[in-house]
């Protein structure tokens, strides 16, 4: 029997400005254990979409699959090549909306197994599509040099340095093949003599993760796939859990919703000036109310941006 359940993040406001309408079509691009796909088919008479990366959430859509029948759609892909993803299913606008969830899952958390976890112990494994190369691979046979770029352009580690140096003495004594291994290593690095609120190790646990799954790049490629095949009206929400994020997803939209501005402002501009195709739906961002971080402490970091594309 599974027993593990996911907390939708932001359900309420992802649904709000989703917009969800009948007879449009969703696509929700983290589908998980389909906690947003759930409540998007319950509100109203549209279709889903979902695609997700993670072999092992597929049984989740089986259920969904049976109640909404042509209703729902589930496909195992990165939502990296969602333009290509939704050709093959003949889908070239979408009119409602797109929703991303970008943060892990329970199931990856949960899950010692995955290796994604400080908390339970597994395999240095973090590979979200069981594909491609690990974190015990990246570990124990990356230059340091490599190694402490990883730690500081996806983690923001200070000690970033001095941690792959570490690593790569230690790994010459004995391989570092669990998160338990790692954790305490970077543990005794850190000597943090206080009590501490989050893990020495949850910034090289994060930028490992960024690495091993290409998360940057995959979020960038999913919104430049998405403004192509939004229809006038459909509104694009994401929902971040990092500052690397955040940063990526605020100045993309910015940009598009600026439009093209004239280059100097004390000159007549040459060629008429584009109108922005998107425009900013509501906050700038909104994050957890105080009485959902209390129920769900994983909610805390998370951020949620919308946009709508206004024109063709
Ligand atoms: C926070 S969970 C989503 C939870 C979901 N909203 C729910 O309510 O159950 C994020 C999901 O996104 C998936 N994911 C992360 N990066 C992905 C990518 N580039 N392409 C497709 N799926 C991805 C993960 O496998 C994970 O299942």
């Amino acid at each position: 029997m599974n027993l593990i359940t996911h907390n939708p993040v932001l359900l309420n406001e992802a649904l709000e400005y989703l917009n969800i309408r009948n007879n449009l079509v969703y696509v929700d691009a983290t589908f998980g254990l389909g906690g947003y796909t759930k409540e998007i088919l319950k509100k109203n008479n549209c279709t889903v979409i979902a695609v997700d990366r993670d072999p092992d959430v597929q049984k989740f859509s089986v259920i969904l699959k049976k109640n909404y029948k042509n209703k729902f759609k589930f496909i195992l892909g990165k939502f990296g090549d969602l333009k290509k993803l939704l050709e093959i299913e003949s889908v070239d606008k979408i009119t409602g909306g797109i929703v991303a969830d970008l943060g892990m899952s329970s199931l990856h958390l949960e899950n010692g197994k995955r290796g994604f976890s400080i908390k339970n112990n597994g395999p240095l494994d973090m590979r979200m599509s069981k594909k491609g190369i690990s974190a015990e691979y990246v570990i124990n046979s990356f230059e340091e040099d490599e190694l402490s770029k990883i730690f500081w352009n996806y983690g923001e580690e200070h000690k970033s340095r001095k941690i792959a140096k570490t690593i790569v003495i230690e790994r010459k004594k004995n391989k570092i093949s669990t998160t338990h291994d790692l954790a305490n290593l970077i543990k005794k690095v850190k000597l943090q003599k206080k009590p501490y609120r989050i893990h020495p190790a949850t910034k090289i646990f994060q930028a490992l993760r960024i690495f091993i799954n290409n998360e940057l790049e995959e979020i960038k490629c999913l919104i430049d796939h998405s403004i192509n095949i939004m229809a006038p009206g459909a509104r694009l929400v994401l929902i971040s859990f990092h500052s690397l994020e955040d940063r990526l997803i605020k100045n993309t939209f910015k940009k598009l919703c600026e439009g093209e501005k004239n280059v100097n402002r004390h000159l007549p501009s040459l060629k008429p000036l584009m109108k922005p195709k998107f425009k900013k739906i509501g906050k700038p961002f909104y994050i957890p109310t105080e009485n959902e971080i209390l129920k769900n402490p994983r909610s805390r970091s998370a951020k949620l941006r919308v946009i709508e594309r206004v024109s063709i």
